[in-house]
This record gives C-alpha cells, sequence and structure tokens, in this order.
C-alpha cells in the first residue's frame, strides 16, 4: 500500500490518478478528504501533518510513502511512519535546497530540513527537486480572467516551468522502482522561457490577447498572494531578478526516470486554458 499526502494539491492529485490508473492500492491523505473527489478505489485518509502522533492510522499496512514537505515536524512524520512499517518515503523537495542559502531563504531551510530529516529516520528515501512549477502561473489566472492582463515584476525573468503531472510521473516511477532509492531528481521542464513569454503562451492557448504590467519590486511584494510572508515572496524576487541575467539549468532527469520527455509550458498551457478563461 502507497499514502500519499499532499493528496489534494497539484502533484499530490496527479500522483494519486497515476498509481490507481497502474492499479496499485493508493491511501490518500488530506485534511479534509470528504471534498477531494478521489478516483474510485482509493482509500481517502483524514488526517493532518502538522500532528504526526495522529498520522498512526495513515501509515498502518503503508510500505511506501509519497511525502509532501511540511511546515515542520518531518522527523516525528518519518519516525511515526517508520515505527508503523514504512520502507521507502519519496520526498517533494525543492531545486531551493541546491541553489539558495537555508540560513537566508526559508523555502531552502524547510526542505533542507525535511531532507535531512528523513535520511536521518532510517527510511529509504529519494528526493524530488524540482525548479519552478508550471502551476505557478495558476497565480496569474483572476486578473487574466477579468482584466485580460498579468501584474508582476521582472518580465524578462528565466524559468524552466515543469508540469506538475511531469513530477508526478516521476513520483510513480520511483515509488515502483526500489532501484531509484538514495537517488535526488533534480526536475525541470523541457526548456527555459521568461515570464513575458509564459504569458504570451496562455494567450495563445486561450486565443485572447493579453498584456504584461510590469510592477516595481515594491509593488510586487505589496501584492503578493495572501498568506505568503513576506520574507518567503523577497527570496522569490530575488531569484526571479537573477534569472534575468542567468537562465536556470534544465534536466533531463524526466526523461531519464520515466522514458518520456517533459512536457512544454505551452502543453501546460493548453492542458490548464480552461482555468484562464
Ligand atoms: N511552486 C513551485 O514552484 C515549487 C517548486 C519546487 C518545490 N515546490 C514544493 O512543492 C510543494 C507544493 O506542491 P503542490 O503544488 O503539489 O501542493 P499544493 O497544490 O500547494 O497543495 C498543498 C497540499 O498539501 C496538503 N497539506 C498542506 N498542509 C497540510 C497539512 N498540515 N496536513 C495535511 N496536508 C497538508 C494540502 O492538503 P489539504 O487538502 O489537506 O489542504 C494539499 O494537498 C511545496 O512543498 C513546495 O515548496 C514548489
Amino acid at each position: 500500500m502507497i499514502l500519499v499526502t499532499g493528496a489534494t494539491g497539484n502533484v499530490g492529485r496527479c500522483v494519486v490518478r497515476r498509481l490507481a490508473q497502474a492499479g496499485e492500492r493508493v491511501r490518500a491523505l488530506a485534511r479534509d478528504p470528504s471534498a477531494a473527489g478521489f478516483p474510485a478505489g482509493v482509500q481517502a485518509c483524514t488526517g493532518d501533518l502538522s500532528a504526526p502522533e495522529s498520522l498512526a492510522h495513515a501509515f498502518e499496512g503503508v510500505d511506501r510513502l509519497f511525502l509532501f514537505t511540511p511546515a515542520s515536524g518531518t522527523g516525528s512524520i518519518a519516525r511515526v511512519a517508520r515505527e508503523a512499517g514504512v520502507r521507502r518515503v519519496v520526498l517533494l523537495s525543492s531545486a531551493a535546497t541546491q541553489k539558495a542559502d537555508p540560513r537566508i531563504n526559508p523555502i531552502a531551510a524547510r526542505h533542507a530540513a525535511a531532507e535531512a530529516a528523513v535520511r536521518e529516520a532510517g527510511l529509504r528515501w529519494t528526493f524530488l527537486r524540482p525548479d519552478s512549477f508550471a502551476a505557478n502561473a495558476c497565480a496569474w489566472a483572476d486578473t487574466i480572467r477579468r482584466e485580460g492582463v498579468v501584474r508582476a515584476a521582472y518580465p524578462d525573468a528565466q524559468r524552466n516551468p515543469i508540469h506538475e503531472d511531469d513530477v508526478a510521473a516521476v513520483a510513480v516511477a520511483v515509488l515502483l522502482d526500489a532501484a531509484h532509492d538514495s537517488h535526488a531528481y533534480a526536475l525541470t521542464g523541457p526548456a527555459v522561457i521568461t515570464q513575458a513569454g509564459q504569458v504570451r503562451t496562455i494567450a495563445e492557448a486561450i486565443g485572447k490577447p493579453l498584456r504584461f504590467e510590469v510592477l516595481t519590486r515594491e509593488q510586487a511584494l505589496a501584492a503578493r498572494p495572501a498568506g505568503t510572508p513576506v520574507e518567503v515572496a523577497e527570496r522569490l524576487l530575488d531569484y526571479a531578478l537573477k534569472s534575468v541575467a542567468t537562465a536556470p539549468a534544465v534536466t533531463d532527469a524526466v526523461e531519464r526516470v520515466t522514458g518520456r520527455p517533459a512536457r512544454a509550458f505551452a502543453q501546460w498551457a493548453r492542458d490548464h486554458a480552461a482555468a484562464f478563461v
């Protein structure tokens, strides 16, 4: 049995669907699974990653775990999992562990701490370290739908956006093959594209012209999504600014692990066009 956490999220939802399609026994954890609409045959399970001791029931009969990195407490989750009989963990980590300084970058710190905790728990592990999610463009959906505009800083910031279902395809390949134990995979999309290029690509996918209104850094900070701490928004803007001059690397890890190349941002935009109209 495989337990998928973060099962209602961008990646976890695709992991659940792919495992169910592969005929695997899957349990999907969410704080409120009643609204999740998991595929037929998937066991829905209520649980909160911020209360690790309460998760023992979720781990019963589970040998493999897809773990969404929680805000904290990964060590306790890993310990409870190991005591319940879990053997292998596939951790949804982040490229930030390799690209940023955990002393000043909270995203890097959270994922680096989770990787260390999983290693130390004595579980077999594989770390998935995606760079930018294509799904981050969903943050533009509201103003695209209402006003045909994207407001952001640094239109020439370069991304290597990865389709969430490509991260999931890697996760499933890894969950089903222990040969991936003790590997960390840097995951990216197949090509670099600027933010302005992403907006043009979405415009093509929905057949509607879109404007890019350039914000100053201060305006972008003030307009950060509700719930995003200012220091996280600052580091994301730092990352975007740096990428104007230095393109992020592109890796072939999706193809190496799954046998199929990563999907282009244009494909992601077509797959998600309905979110922008
Ligand atoms: N965005 C990027 O560019 C990027 C790049 C690299 C790595 N990452 C990492 O990828 C992860 C985000 O993945 P995603 O986009 O697939 O997720 P997401 O769409 O943001 O969804 C979050 C998921 O986590 C679950 N969750 C959150 N807190 C929980 C808790 N206390 N207990 C149980 N479940 C909890 C939510 O479940 P509920 O149904 O219970 O709410 C939901 O399924 C983050 O760790 C992020 O740092 C993101």
